[in-house]
């Protein structure tokens, strides 16, 4: 019998698409794939061979638990370029879900409500309630390009509130919340005791507009834990490495969960880190600007399907069309895979509001999307 904690974790409403799809593959169909959330590049060279010389100058052992100096100061350093006022002793290296996980358990007891917008990324849920906790979700909608608006932030907190998860650029739908918002939610939350983790994961994969990170608004950084990492911004998702930055006592409290747990990062992974943030930023560049044309692309195909319709996000590699038919999120993704074989996310898997949406991640290339979105057509004309 698994434990109780685990047995509040819902099953994740991607299972069972996920399923289907290895199912199919091992079958030998051919699937369009816009489920993975990572891009489809390979890790810049000059990170790779800066961690292959790593590991064959010997440095396979042990790191310090909060991570190695010079990345510790690297990510310090960026930080401060963007007004986080922040030292390389308020950073702790650490995979980017991990620190999700840490800062949960660290900070949230059984009884505790945390506030998260709707939709929002699938496992801060799950998250929350491992910790014991309650997620109380904040209704956002697709009228409003899913801005959260402050006054229904507000209106959530209660005496149990403990904690209050951002996440822009958004994970399902893209969106980059405007500074004027993040700037009253954080003050929100500082007066009222609520802490925030501000997970900006995709600072980088942004299209015009700008990223505000919380932890740079005036007073905020004492009350904010800024979550990020290098998956997304360099094609570095397998590879488990992004960090949390906060106060140097939280920082403290976080690390004994990390001693106690993964020890540490890898060690010639935090060496490929610092060339990531340190080297040439070229290749990340071109990354974005790919992205962009990708994002322009797939909306430009959704607009051409009856039945679609698509907030046009500033950020991240996801778009959440609202489409008309009336069917759940859960069965549409499994006909457009079993009649279309195109696989997508189905909008409920991120919460109440992504009900009627399903998402695609275009982290893919453009003949796929093209194809992708051939398949889509057909097969909704089909329902
Ligand atoms: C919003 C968000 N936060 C955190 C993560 C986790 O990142 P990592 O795989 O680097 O731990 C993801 C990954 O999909 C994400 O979408």
């Amino acid at each position: 019998m698994v434990s109780k904690r685990l047995q509040n974790v819902p099953a994740s409403g991607t299972v069972k698409i996920a399923n289907l799809v290895s199912q199919m593959k091992a079958d030998g169909v051919d699937i369009v794939s816009f489920s993975m959330g990572e891009p489809d590049f390979a890790t810049p060279e000059n990170i790779v061979e800066s961690c292959v010389e790593s590991v064959r100058s010997g440095f396979t052992h042990y790191t310090p638990s909060m991570g190695i100096t010079p990345l510790r100061k690297a990510i310090a350093a960026e930080a401060v370029s963007k007004g986080i006022p922040c030292k390389a002793s308020n950073v702790l290296v650490t995979p980017t879900k991990q620190a999700i996980f840490m800062i949960a358990l660290a900070y949230l007891d059984p009884g505790d409500e945390v506030l998260l917008p709707d939709p929002a990324w699938v496992s801060y849920e799950a998250v929350v309630r491992l910790a014991g906790a309650e997620p109380v979700y904040i209704n956002t909608k697709f009228d409003d390009g899913f801005v959260v608006d402050p006054a229904d932030v507000e209106a959530a907190i209660t005496p149990r509130t403990k904690m209050l998860i951002m996440n822009s650029p958004s994970n399902p739908t893209g969106c980059v919340q405007p500074e004027s918002v993040l700037r009253e939610i954080s003050k929100i939350c500082a007066d009222r005791g609520v802490r925030v983790m501000s997970d900006e994961i995709y600072e980088h994969i942004i299209y015009g507009g700008k990223h505000f990170p919380m932890a740079s608004f005036e007073g905020a950084f004492d009350n904010t834990f800024t979550v990020s990492g290098l998956s997304k911004t360099y094609a570095m998702t397998g590879w488990r490495i992004g960090w949390v930055i906060a106060p140097e006592e939280d920082i403290r409290a976080i690390n004994k969960l990390q001693t106690h747990s993964i020890t540490c990062c890898t060690s010639f992974v935090q060496t490929a880190a610092v060339e990531a943030m340190n080297g040439p930023q070229d290749s990340r560049c071109r990354m974005v600007a790919e992205f962009k044309r990708r994002r322009d692309l797939a909306l430009d195909l959704i607009n051409d399907i009856p039945g679609l319709e698509c907030c046009k996000p500033d950020g991240a590699f996801y778009l959440f069309p609202k489409y008309e038919k009336d069917i759940k999120s859960t069965d549409l993704a499994e006909h457009l895979l079993q009649k279309g074989h195109v696989a997508v996310t189905p909008g409920r898997a991120f919460g109440p509001a992504g009900e009627g949406f399903f998402r695609i991640s275009y982290a893919t290339s453009e003949s796929q999307i093209i194809e992708g979105f051939s398949r889509i057509k057909k097969s909704l004309s089909q329902l």
